[in-house]
């Protein structure tokens, strides 16, 4: 009988965890259909055991693992470390079919936000594999690969308890935490921790945050609201952007949520006196709105919402300025990516303290704006209407 030693602390833990990580992420998958959070869940849990893989692939190369003992029959040597590198492909390959198959999706186009704060980009240069077919097969291998982890986990069990209880005894303490082990068993002394959990962080920096340095800026500032020829009504107001807002309501499954533009301008004709030759014209940048939820804020900018990168630019233009009982209407014509309606505005205005202050709404409906029609038509999750409020402080100029 050969006692041999434990593997390092650092290398159990990732055994464990990345074990019961993987078995975890089956049971999920199979039972996260139709559950759209989950969904999220599944892909953070995923990307996390992708990074401690690189964790524990580079604490391996760093840390050989301690003998196995020397009455085993080599062919059991041998299959054993088979299984082994066997379930070291899997802890790489079952993720990165996993990431594959997030990014070819070409039906739905949610993005990836690791645990609602990461956004997480999709794999570069795979468009030409977001078709039907290609997306069904990458999407079979990451659910066939379940089979092929649990029958090599059956061998490798079965092998743990065979050398547990068999004549060479104890091969399973070799991998249990002190807690369960035999203490008499030394562990090695470990080496590159830091350089371990480094490159996996490092990996994570490098894909989460590069594309974003290397991309700039989304699109340039909507600073330009189109031609102000033939105006009758100067545009001739000040607009105090950090006193001014435009606002937007919507809900997804059942919860109410406000969101926000954050750059945008308004030109502004407008005379209480000379209402039809007054017009506004706002031009927003797409890009700039956020939501209190970073996986919708992230959603907002794909191509079947704002489609930000081809379209960072909306515009907002009101005439047929009318006087009501208490305040104004005008037509508002919204033209998002290549569409426009046009809805009806009402808005009042106050004097606070020498400035004017226009506070006024809408509601339009996101179907004939083009907007979530591949994930959601039927507005299952996301409200159909959206509500739209805007105010705007601006002072007359002279
Ligand atoms: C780390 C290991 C992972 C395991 C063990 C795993 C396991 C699974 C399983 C068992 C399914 C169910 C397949 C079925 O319907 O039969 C599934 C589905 C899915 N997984 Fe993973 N997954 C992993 C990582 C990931 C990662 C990192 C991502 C994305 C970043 C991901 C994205 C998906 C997606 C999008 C589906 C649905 C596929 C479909 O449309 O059928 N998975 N996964
Ligand atoms: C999906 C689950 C699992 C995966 C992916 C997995 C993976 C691995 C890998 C890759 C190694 C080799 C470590 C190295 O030398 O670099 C290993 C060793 C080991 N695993 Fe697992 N394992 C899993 C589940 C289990 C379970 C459930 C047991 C307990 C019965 C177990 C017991 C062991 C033992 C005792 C060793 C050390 C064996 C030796 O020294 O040859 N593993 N495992």
């Amino acid at each position: 009988m050969t006692r041999s030693p434990r593997y390092a602390a650092v290398a159990i833990a990732l055994h464990w965890a990345i074990a019961f990580g993987l078995l975890f992420m089956i049971w999920l998958g199979w039972n996260m259909d139709g559950k759209e959070s989950w969904f999220q869940f599944h892909k953070s849990v995923g990307i996390t055991i992708l990074l401690l893989t690189v964790a524990r692939i580079t604490w391996r190369l760093l840390n050989p693992p301690p003998p196995l003992p020397n009455d085993m029959k080599p062919w059991e040597s041998k299959a054993s470390h088979a299984v082994h590198l066997g379930f070291y492909a899997l802890m790489v390959i079952m993720p990165l079919t996993g990431w594959l198959t997030a990014s070819t999706s070409y039906d739905f186009d949610i993005p990836t936000v690791l645990y609602g704060l990461v956004s997480w980009p999709d794999i570069p240069g795979v468009g030409f594999l977001s078709n039907e077919t290609a997306h069904g097969i990458i999407a079979n291998i990451h659910s066939k690969l379940a089979y092929v982890l649990f029958a090599l986990l059956a061998l490798h069990v079965g092998g743990a308890l065979k050398h547990e209880f068999g004549p060479e005894e104890g091969v399973l303490k070799r991998m249990l935490p002190g807690l369960f082990g035999k203490t008499d068993r030394p562990s090695p002394p470990p080496h590159g921790f830091l350089i371990a959990f480094g490159a996996a962080i490092g990996v994570f920096v490098l894909i989460a945050f590069a594309p974003k340095l290397f991309s700039g800026s989304p699109s340039p500032s909507a600073a330009t609201a189109g031609e102000v020829n033939e105006r009758s009504v100067a545009p001739d107001w000040t607009v105090d952007y950090g006193q001014s807002s435009i606002a937007f309501t919507f809900t997804h499954e059942g919860q109410t949520y406000e969101g926000a533009f954050s750059d945008w301008t308004a030109d502004i004709a407008f005379d209480e006196d000379q209402l039809d030759a007054s017009d506004v014209r706002v031009s927003v940048n797409t890009a700039s709105a956020t939501t209190p939820k970073k996986l919708y804020t992230d959603s907002l900018k794909s191509a079947e919402w704002f489609g930000v990168s081809a379209f960072p630019q909306a515009t907002v233009d009101l005439i047929n300025f009318a006087e009501t009982g208490d305040g104004y209407t005008a037509d508002a014509t919204l033209s998002i990516k290549e569409s426009a309606v046009t809805v009806p505005f009402a808005f009042t205005l106050e004097d606070e303290d020498g400035v004017t202050v226009m506070t006024g709404g809408t509601s339009v409906d996101r179907t004939p704006l083009d907007l979530g029609q591949t994930s959601d038509a039927g507005a299952d999750y996301v409200s159909e209407t959206v509500r739209i409020d805007v105010r705007v402080t601006a002072s007359p100029a002279g």
